[in-house]
């Protein structure tokens, strides 16, 4: 029996509602024969993923920190200290390493002051999202357009411990000065009871009498947009301005420059080749240098305006679906061609690459909740984008230190929906979840062959590449993560490792009957993973990789 996945075309046209995910078996009861083989090399090691490529973003955008994070304590929401209960433990499942906080554009025009001392008498503030073009019509007014601060540094860094992840604090470089950066460092990092901002923290409400300890900082976001329109040159000495010296506190304060967007080389060129005028040295002190990719251009090609090129989250025909992971897998050409220019002037790549800010974006009307700016539904075809944007991570393990999934609850690309006590898992959290074997395992080369996918894209044939992913290696537990994007073909695959043999193995594989497949509130498990059998003959093994599919495999080697 062959699924007809392209009736999905016609029935997402028609609903939107969740789609009620197909079991395997389905394709499993279709002949085929091996039609692709994935090697891995053992002995060319590329480099220990770190687990920070995992990380997250949380934003004060939409439904993201109030409703999202946030309900506050009096909330019937089951909550800790405010926080969601819910989202605290659906995150310690993935083992989030760190969150991006306060923004994005938000994070420019925030003074960490307002979000300190006693609740009832924080600031209101009028966010930097107010008046964003998005909102839907029928959007209240609320913290998410004037921000009560209710949930300000301590409260963060609280959510961040109860979920073992570190803080990625964002600084404010086009509104405030070096010395209110300088201050908020010495805020989260001064021991108990050494300074007045030290007693502030201990003052504050979710107090903290203890240190911290902070170590990711960001210097502006977006600096060449909403973080102030700079030149990369006058960036450049914006960042060393604010850099040039901190209390450490005993902490190994991590800079992170705000990098570029997309393929916007002259960004990292003019910057580097500035920094390095003044003195290659200063490549010391930068831990991470952003890069921002959304894939939000659907349009086939039509258009490159940002409104314009934007498509439904759930509604999409077969096009929109290879365009989106087209538009996502250019992420591994932007890391390498960012990668080089960075190694012409930092020749020894002291800075590696920070993700800061990558995902699908679409245009509104999905999200779950008027409230939610940017919200929108997330389904199988984002967890497509999520498996092979993660893949590219790890192919790229020597040069990728960072990645922070926009965001984290109810804006794009999220793991999470919620509204009030409704709570749900994205296809995307469970990825994150199929990869967490991968963190602070040794990334090892791949080679994957397989038929590529053809489709017609505005009447040309276009192609994508047939089966994809990544490998690594703990012990003597090698895990690869496997996609296959084809909307129809399962792939059936020969796997050999080279350096050793395959004792036995286990699967793990998510996938639907349609690609627009989602959770809802009324049908939260919709799109789940399952565990299959994989059997192992003499040290290799076949498997079949299911249409639209993302898998995990852990195979125990000898
Ligand atoms: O993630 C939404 C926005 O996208 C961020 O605020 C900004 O940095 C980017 O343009």
């Amino acid at each position: 029996m062959k699924v007809k996945r392209r009736e999905f075309l016609r029935n997402a046209m028609m609903v939107s509602a969740g789609v009620v995910a197909a079991r395997a078996g389905a394709f499993a009861q279709t002949p085929s024969a091996t039609d692709s083989r994935i090697e891995i090399i053992l002995a060319e090691e590329i480099a220990t993923i770190n687990p920070d490529i995992y990380g997250h973003f949380a934003e004060h955008l939409g439904g993201v920190v109030y409703d999202g994070i946030w309900v506050g304590e009096k909330s019937r929401v089951p909550n800790i200290g405010g926080i969601r209960t819910a989202l605290v433990d659906a995150l310690k499942r993935i083992r989030p390493p760190v969150i991006r906080w306060p923004g994005g554009c938000f994070a420019d025009s925030y003074d960490w002051r307002d979000g300190t001392g006693p609740r009832g008498r924080r600031p209101r503030r009028t966010n930097f999202w107010a008046d964003a073009p998005e909102w839907p019509k029928n959007a209240p007014n609320g913290p998410w357009k004037y921000d009560t601060n209710h949930f300000g540094t301590n409260e963060f860094l609280r959510f961040c411990q109860l979920t073992g992840a570190q803080g990625y604090l964002a600084a404010n470089l086009r509104g405030m000065t070096a010395q209110n950066f300088f201050e908020w460092i010495e805020y989260c990092n001064s021991p108990a009871g050494s300074t007045t901002l030290a007693e502030l923290r201990a003052n504050s409400e979710t107090p903290s009498r203890e240190s911290f300890k902070v170590q990711f900082w960001g210097v502006g976001n977006e600096s060449w947009g909403c973080g102030g329109n700079f030149t990369p040159e006058e960036y450049s000495a914006e960042f060393r301005r604010f850099t040039a010296a901190a209390p450490r506190y005993g902490v190994n304060l991590k800079y992170i420059a705000s990098g570029a967007n997309g393929e916007d080389l002259n960004w990292t060129r003019g910057f580097f080749a500035r920094t390095a005028e003044k003195g290659s040295g200063l490549f010391n002190q930068i831990y991470g240098w952003g890069l921002h990719h959304y894939a939000w251009n659907l349009s086939l090609g039509k258009t490159t305006n940002w409104f314009a090129g934007k498509r439904d989250a759930v509604k999409f025909d077969e096009p929109e679906y290879y365009e989106l992971l087209r538009e996502g897998d250019r992420m591994e050409e932007l890391i390498e061609r960012h990668w080089t220019v960075m190694g012409e002037y930092d020749r020894q790549h002291r800075v590696k690459l920070a993700v800061d800010e990558w995902g699908a974006w679409y245009s509104p009307g999905s999200e779950v909740h008027p409230t939610h700016l940017l919200g929108q539904q997330s389904t199988m075809r984002d967890a497509l984008l999520a498996a092979l944007t993660l893949d590219i991570f790890q192919r790229h393990a020597d040069k990728v230190a960072m990645g922070n999934v926009a965001q984290l609850i109810n804006c794009l690309h999220a793991l999470f929906l919620a509204y009030e006590d409704k709570f749900l898992l994205t296809p995307t959290f469970h990825v994150f979840e199929m990869f967490t074997p991968h963190m602070g395992a040794k990334a090892v080369r791949t080679v994957f062959s397989a038929p590529q996918v053809q489709y017609n894209r505005n009447n040309q044939q276009a192609h994508f590449w047939g089966l994809g992913g990544s490998a690594s290696i703990n012990d003597k537990m090698l895990t690869v993560t496997v996609t296959n994007p084809h909307l129809e073909e399962p792939r059936e695959a020969e796997i050999v490792v080279r350096g050793a043999r395959i004792n036995s193995a286990r699967a793990r594989v998510l996938s639907t009957s349609e690609p627009n497949a989602h959770n809802t509130f009324d049908n939260p498990r919709a799109v789940e993973p399952r565990d299959e059998t994989a059997t192992v003959n003499a040290g290799t093994m076949l498997f079949r990789f299911p249409p639209a599919s993302v898998t995990r495999l852990q195979l125990a080697l000898v």
